[in-house]
């Protein structure tokens, strides 16, 4: 049982692994500056779990602000989630993905030396390889970028192994995740996109409730089994159970770098039938052309994970969208959703 600072823990993946890190009897301390959350995630994760998480709203590119809250915290290791996530506004704003995920990330080592703390757990992204040249995909796979976001990610993963030679009695351990999808099973905290969702079954979710048309499938004209993109899709539960596993492996000093995923693939269609079948909806959908910078599959080798983390994704896809769809009809319009269901529910 440790203290985690956890950066960014107000959003998607932070709330869940908050969420499983209190239940591992871990202390949990959020900094975040709600640029892509509520607080209402945090409260529902409290709720869960009976348990309190300490609180402060700060931006990881404040270095005084973010350096007292680590003081104050007195946590034994940092989980950095705080980022921007959106590849195509990082096209169209590429300076403040710079600045969030850049400069935020050298800010947090800083205010880590300042204080001194040394183990870190770093939110990567499988958008590291870039166009796969072999599959499964394992951590060796040559790293390069094909939009600002990635190479927000590259330049912090690079920045980091840097450092490491610099501080080698550091413990960094880079997470590059693959698809997280899905959400708690008590369909209480889940993805709250802000603006249309760029991702699949956040889009999937909305159109099955009703708050979109149809689906939209960019290309069905790769080479794969039915002609649409496939993807590693990870239950985010399983996600956030890795970032435990990695938080309380006792390892040496290291820099490491380990894929999330399941090591498996799943296309567009099939994961359109596998919402249908776990909605009971039909989800209407068209055929346009490819969406640029897509690749054709990507899917991981987990067995790195596996043997260091002792982890592996236990959730399928029946799982991912069964979950997901109890979060999403259960909370309509996500957190902002116009009803009493956090009180109906609460324990
Ligand atoms: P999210 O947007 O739900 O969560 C990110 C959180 O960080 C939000 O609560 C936001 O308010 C906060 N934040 C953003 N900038 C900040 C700043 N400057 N200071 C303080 N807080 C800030 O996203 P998520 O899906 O939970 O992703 C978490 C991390 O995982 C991100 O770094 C993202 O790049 C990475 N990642 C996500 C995915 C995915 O598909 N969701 C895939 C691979 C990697
Ligand atoms: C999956 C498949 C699409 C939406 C992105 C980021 C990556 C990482 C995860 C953060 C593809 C198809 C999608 C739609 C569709 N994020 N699709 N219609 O592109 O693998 O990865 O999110 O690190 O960096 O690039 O995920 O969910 O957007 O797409 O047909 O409306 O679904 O073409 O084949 P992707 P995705």
């Amino acid at each position: 049982m440790s203290s985690i600072f956890v950066t960014g823990g107000a959003g998607y993946i932070g709330t869940h692994t908050c969420l499983e890190l209190l239940q591992a009897g871990h202390k949990v301390f959020v900094y975040d500056n709600l640029s892509n959350s509520s607080r209402l995630g945090l409260e529902r994760v409290e709720r869960i779990t009976n348990t309190s998480i300490e609180f402060i709203e700060g931006d990881v590119t404040d270095a005084n602000a973010l350096t007292r809250a680590l003081q104050h915290s007195q946590c034994e290791s940092v989980i950095h989630f705080a980022g921007l996530k959106a590849v195509g506004e990082s096209v169209t704003n590429p300076l403040a993905y710079y600045h969030n995920n850049v400069v935020g990330t050298l800010t947090l080592l800083r205010a880590m030396l300042a204080v001194g703390l040394k183990k870190l757990v770093f939110s990567s992204s499988a958008t590291v390889y870039g166009e796969p040249q072999l599959l499964p995909i394992d951590e060796a796979h040559p790293l390069s970028a094909t939009n600002p976001y990635g190479r927000t990610k590259l330049v912090a993963e690079d920045m980091l192994r840097d450092h490491f030679r610099a501080y080698p009695d550091w413990n960094i351990t880079i997470l590059r995740y693959f698809n997280p999808v899905g959400a708690h099973e008590s369909g209480l905290i889940g993805e709250d996109p802000k603006d249309t969702p760029n991702n699949l079954m956040p889009y999937i979710a909305q159109v099955a409730i009703g708050l979109r048309d149809r689906l939209n499938i960019w290309g069905n004209d790769y080479p794969t089994a039915d002609g649409t993109g496939v993807r590693d899709y990870i239950h985010v539960v399983d996600l956030a159970i890795g970032h435990v596993k990695a938080i309380a492996t006792p390892t040496p000093s290291q820099c490491i770098e380990l894929n999330l995923g399941t090591g498996r693939g799943y296309s567009v269609l099939e994961v359109l039938r596998a919402f249908e079948l776990a909605s009971g909806k039909a989800i209407p959908h068209e055929f346009f052309p490819r969406r640029p910078g897509d690749v054709a599959a990507c899917y991981a080798s987990t067995k790195q994970a596996e043997s260091i983390l002792q982890w592996r994704a236990e959730r399928n896809l029946e799982d991912m969208c069964v979950d997901h769809w109890r979060w999403q009809h259960l909370n309509p319009a996500g957190y902002g959703s116009n009803n009493d269901f956090a009180s109906k529910h609460a324990t």
